[in-house]
């Protein structure tokens, strides 16, 4: 029976009959009857309850103070007061449940620090109800984009005995005591076992069954870096795409990037991002919906980066990664919009990347974005049997452990290209939220596991 808020915001026409809850955001009181700003978090809005002294209930009324849950009956009316169209004219309400004076969600503004102290109750803020309710729909278009496409979802493994990034950036899931943590074949597996850094090598295995494949879960990453873009469990979307080279891959990327922009802008939440994060949000999504994207190999930008004149705080040159800061002056300041850089040297990829012709570089492909640097890694796979099992030496692999994932180079092998998109690295990107933390409900980073 009970209508959301946001439902009840957008009649047409009021109603003498609706029934209504939520938590209390503000009360006002005279002596004839209250006035309640009620929200349920199905939208920014809140409803205005007119509660007059003497309907039922109304003697619980001291305790709807701000975070009490209410529950009320009455009518849509018309609201003479500016800035609303409706207010609600309660026939009875009640108290469900008090919020003692301690609550900390208090009218005043809080900050982002204090608020993670309570990601419990951050939900109940308009900023972060907002982000929630995105992220909501954020992850609801990314299906819709591939299953439009003809995508396979596949529901790749949490737990895994392999390394896909061969970082050593895992967890380890055991079973074992403390005094024989040492003794893998006596663990719960048999073997040494992980939680996934990406679900990328099984994503290809189905890729090279089903064509056109993707994975969208959590990941987790051992990797102690306390930074703003950085998360131990992240959730990553990983479209894998049989037939299909770096090109392919390339345009893929920019196509779902420009893709979530657009929905980005007509979603109803984006308004307070803009009002409060970036005030050039807006425009800068329109930017990235319309104008075409820059390509530019490693090589090139370790060039321009060089040429640059910047004083960067690490160094550029051949062979070595490209930091955030690289990245950001490529995308910020030189291209001024998102930019993929591809090609990279062998040396400082995963082994699974495609060799190119000059045998030194391989068809990796990073996309990176103003305001956050990479937001997407992918490459073309290496599809040819002899030049994996090479791979897995230079990389010192067991390939006895991953025979299974050689095998589909053996068996009918096709080229294939895939990526990862960091679902909340394009949060912050479209809401312009500077850190990952405030964009996951709960972060788990070097020493937080709290909640
Ligand atoms: O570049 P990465 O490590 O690529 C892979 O894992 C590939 N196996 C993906 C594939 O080809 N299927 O990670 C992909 C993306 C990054 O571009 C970044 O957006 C995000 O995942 N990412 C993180 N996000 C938050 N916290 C972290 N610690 C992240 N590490 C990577």
């Amino acid at each position: 029976m009970r209508t959301l808020i946001k439902h009840v915001l957008a009649r047409k026409e009021g109603t003498d009959s609706l029934e209504i809850a939520g938590w209390v955001r503000t009360r006002r009181d005279s002596k004839a009857f209250s006035f309640i700003e009620l929200n349920d978090g199905s939208c920014l809005g809140n409803l205005q309850i007119v509660a007059d002294a003497g309907i039922p209930g109304y003697e619980e009324i001291h305790g709807m103070t701000t975070g009490a849950s209410v529950s009320v009956s009455g009518k849509l009316i018309p609201s003479p007061a500016q800035g609303q169209d409706w207010e609600m004219q309660a026939s009875s309400i009640k108290l469900l449940g008090a919020a003692p004076e301690d609550y900390p969600l208090q009218k005043k503004g809080h900050s982002p620090e204090f608020l993670r102290s309570i990601a419990h109750l951050r939900p109940r803020t308009n900023l972060f109800g907002a982000t929630f309710r995105l992220r909501s729909r954020m992850s609801h278009a990314i299906h819709r984009f591939f299953q439009e496409r003809d995508f396979v979802h596949v529901h790749t493994p949490i737990i895994t005995a392999s390394d896909c990034e061969g970082a050593g950036e895992m967890f380890r899931v055991t079973t074992l005591p403390d005094d024989k943590i040492a003794k893998d074949t006596e663990d719960f597996f048999g073997k040494r076992a992980y939680l996934t850094v990406s679900g990328q090598l099984e994503g290809e295995t189905f890729a090279c069954a089903l064509s056109n494949i993707y994975t969208f879960g959590p990941t987790f990453r051992a990797e102690n870096s306390n930074t703003s873009r950085h998360a131990a469990e992240f959730w990553m979307v990983e479209p894998e795409m049989a037939f299909c080279d770096l090109a392919g891959d390339m345009d893929c990327a920019e196509q779902l990037i420009r893709f979530l922009a657009a929905e980005a802008l007509a979603d109803p939440d984006l308004s307070i991002f803009e009002k409060f994060v970036d005030k050039t949000l807006r425009e800068r999504l329109q930017h990235v919906v319309e104008k075409p994207f820059q390509r530019i190999s490693y090589t090139d930008a370790v060039k321009l980066l060089e040429g640059s004149g910047k004083n960067f705080q690490y160094p550029v040159a051949y062979g070595l990664n490209l930091q955030s800061e690289h990245e950001r002056w490529l995308t910020e300041e030189y291209f001024k919009q998102p930019t993929t850089v591809f090609n990279y040297p062998k040396e400082i990829k995963p082994f699974y990347m495609r060799l190119n012709e000059d045998g030194k570089t391989v068809t990796a492909m990073d996309l990176l974005v103003p305001g956050i640097g990479e937001i997407i890694g992918g490459s073309q796979r290496e599809e040819r049997y002899d030049v994996l099992l090479e791979n897995f030496k230079h990389h010192h692999i067991d390939p006895e452990a991953y025979g299974w994932y050689a095998d589909l180079r053996k068996y009918g092998t096709v080229p294939h290209a895939g990526f990862g998109l960091g679902f909340e690295r394009l949060l912050m990107f479209v809401t312009g939220v500077h850190n990952i933390r405030d964009v996951i409900p709960f972060p788990r980073t070097p020493g937080h596991c709290e909640f």
